[in-house]
């Protein structure tokens, strides 16, 4: 057994001394590798083009470079560490999954975008294709071993390439991958994202249809342009930022308990909201960010619209889960902006009376925050899971003036990025906080005399 790990040990030793720094992983990895020890995604694009354009317009590529996460970072997360010194370790680990080179090359913080540095890479294609391993039960805060070099690692046996040797590792097939990035726990302990680990207690998990399925589609095609035709993972990473992915990905149906009632009677619609797309709940990732609401409204036979409150359930903490005209909230964003006494922002921002599906993250104090790295506790976990069905219900009590004839109802369920309040007030460009559609239903009754 000694005999055993000696020799071990003498390999990695060797290994050690051709390919650089010895493989670590997670925050041990700060600082032990400069950028050069990566190629540049122009490398692979002269043989691999396809997928190099794919990557191209994916969030992966601009995971350092994008508007808001520049914003995040520069306005948000260095100023709070700056006044909270304990806070310069998680805020460097930012780029353990934002830009992982910067992160392992002790580059913290790395040069804005604008200046075009290899940061910019962000989440490049050496990165992922060097990835040998993690360390822990769960994966999580970037905990992937990174072993840059010569060797390519894929999801396939015995491929050649004239440029690299490739090898197979079956890590690339199984979701904890991912979850490297995927899983985030805050500097208290929380669990902040936990997309693979919502995904491991799901359905999916159980099926065997990991990340990839869905994220990394395979299609007919040639990895390389030497290479024979095959099924090859398309690289698209498509989520939240993808309308034609979010859409559809909850499916409604909505049902009154009856159809013919007169003025001043009351009506009590049933909704029923399916997950029936994604393999994790929703909103997954940032779920400090993200907003997913349901409105419903009536319009009479005269064309009079009305606004129709969800019924409360009852559980504890529901009021985050209610959309509301008054509170206000993320306060502590006041901290890293240097305002004293700041009293937060509309904590909400669409239609009051709308179900909030969401889990609401506190800072210490107990006020919901949306900067990850300031979360305390967790709120009710309000999401729809993957494969869930959520029923919510609205009664109405219709007007004694209602025009007789038929009154149609439209329940609407809407998506947004980032919470619109919050967006306005920090100058996050538009699009991070336009209205995507998920679903829609419709329903009637008649209102007789
Ligand atoms: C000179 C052309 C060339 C260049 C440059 C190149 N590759 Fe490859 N690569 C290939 C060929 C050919 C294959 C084998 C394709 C096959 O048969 O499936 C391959 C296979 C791969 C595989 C699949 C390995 C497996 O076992 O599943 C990965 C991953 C990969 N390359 C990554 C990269 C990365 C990352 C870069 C840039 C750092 C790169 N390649 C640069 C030609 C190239
Ligand atoms: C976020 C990590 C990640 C990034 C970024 C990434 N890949 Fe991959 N790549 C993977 C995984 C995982 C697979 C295996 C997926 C599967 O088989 O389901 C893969 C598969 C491949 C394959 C084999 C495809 C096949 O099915 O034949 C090639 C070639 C490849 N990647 C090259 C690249 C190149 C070139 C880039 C950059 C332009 C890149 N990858 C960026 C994770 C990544
Ligand atoms: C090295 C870290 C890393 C790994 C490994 C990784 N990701 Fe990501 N991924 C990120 C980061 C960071 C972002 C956020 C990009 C941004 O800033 O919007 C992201 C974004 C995404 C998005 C886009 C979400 C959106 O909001 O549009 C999808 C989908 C995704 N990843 C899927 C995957 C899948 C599937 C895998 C495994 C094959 C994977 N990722 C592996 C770091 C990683
Ligand atoms: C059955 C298909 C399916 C599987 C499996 C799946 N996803 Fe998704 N994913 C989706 C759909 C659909 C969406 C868009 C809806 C949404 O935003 O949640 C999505 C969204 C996302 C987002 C953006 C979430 C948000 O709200 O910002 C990320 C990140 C992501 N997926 C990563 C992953 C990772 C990592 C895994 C594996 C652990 C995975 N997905 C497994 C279908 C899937
Ligand atoms: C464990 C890996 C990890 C760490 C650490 C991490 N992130 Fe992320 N971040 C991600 C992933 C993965 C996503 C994409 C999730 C999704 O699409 O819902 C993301 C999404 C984001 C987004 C939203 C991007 C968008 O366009 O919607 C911002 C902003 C962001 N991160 C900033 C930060 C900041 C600032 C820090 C440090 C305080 C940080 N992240 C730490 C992995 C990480």
């Amino acid at each position: 057994m000694i005999q055993r790990l000696s020799i071990i040990c003498f390999f990695t030793a060797v290994l050690a001394s051709t390919a650089g720094p010895p493989d670590v992983s997670g925050e041990k990895a700060f600082g032990t590798r400069p950028y050069a020890s990566f190629e540049k995604p122009a490398v692979c694009a002269s043989c691999h083009s396809d997928i190099y354009q794919q990557w191209t317009q994916a969030m992966m590529s601009q995971a350092y470079t994008h508007h808001w996460d520049e914003i995040e970072y520069f306005d948000l997360a260095v100023p709070h560490s700056e006044k909270v010194p304990s806070l310069k370790g998680p805020v460097d680990g930012c780029n353990g999954c934002h830009t992982p080179m910067a992160y392992m090359a002790g580059d913290a913080p790395p040069p804005r975008p604008s200046e075009n540095s290899r940061a910019n890479e962000s989440v490049n294609c050496d990165v992922c294709h060097t990835i040998s391993g993690f360390e822990g039960d769960i994966p999580f805060n970037f905990s992937f071993v990174s072993s840059p070099g010569s060797v390519k690692y894929g999801a396939k046996e015995g491929r050649v390439s004239p440029y690299h040797e490739t090898r197979f590792n079956s890590l690339y097939t199984k979701a904890e991958y991912c979850g490297n990035c995927h899983n985030e726990k805050s500097p208290f302990g929380v669990w902040v994202k936990s997309t693979q680990i919502e995904w491991a207690e799901g359905p999916y998990a159980q099926e065997d249809v990991a990340c990839f399925k869905c994220h990394m589609p395979k299609a007919r095609g040639r990895n390389a342009k030497m290479a024979e035709e095959d099924d090859v993972a398309q690289h698209l990473f498509h989520g939240a930022h993808d309308p034609g992915k979010v859409g559809g990905a909850v499916e409604l149906r909505m049902h009154p308990d009856e159809r013919e009632l007169e003025p001043g009677e009351t009506v009590t619609l049933q909704v029923q909201l399916f997950n029936a797309k994604a393999g994790h709940k929703i909103p997954s990732g940032s779920v400090e960010d993200r907003m997913l609401w349901l409105e419903v409204t009536a319009m009479d036979a005269s064309g009079r619209e009305f606004r129709i409150p969800v019924d409360p359930k009852g559980f504890p903490g529901e009021e985050y889960t209610i959309a509301s005209d008054e509170a206000l909230a993320y306060q502590d964003m006041g901290i890293p902006k240097g305002l004293a006494d700041f009293k937060g922002v509309a904590r909400d921002g669409v239609p009051a009376g709308s179900r909030i599906f969401r889990m609401p993250y506190f800072d210490p104090e107990g006020r919901m925050t949306i900067m990850q790295w300031n979360t305390k506790s967790l709120g009710p976990d309000y999401r729809i899971g993957p494969r869930e069905t959520k029923i919510e219900t609205f009664t109405w009590d219709i007007p004694d003036d209602a025009a007789p004839g038929r009154v149609t109802f439209h329940a609407r369920l809407n998506f947004r990025k980032l919470v619109k309040p919050v967006a306005d007030f920090l100058g996050v460009p538009e699009d991070e906080s336009e209205i995507m559609h998920v679903n829609s239903a419709e329903t009637w009754i008649d209102v007789v005399e």
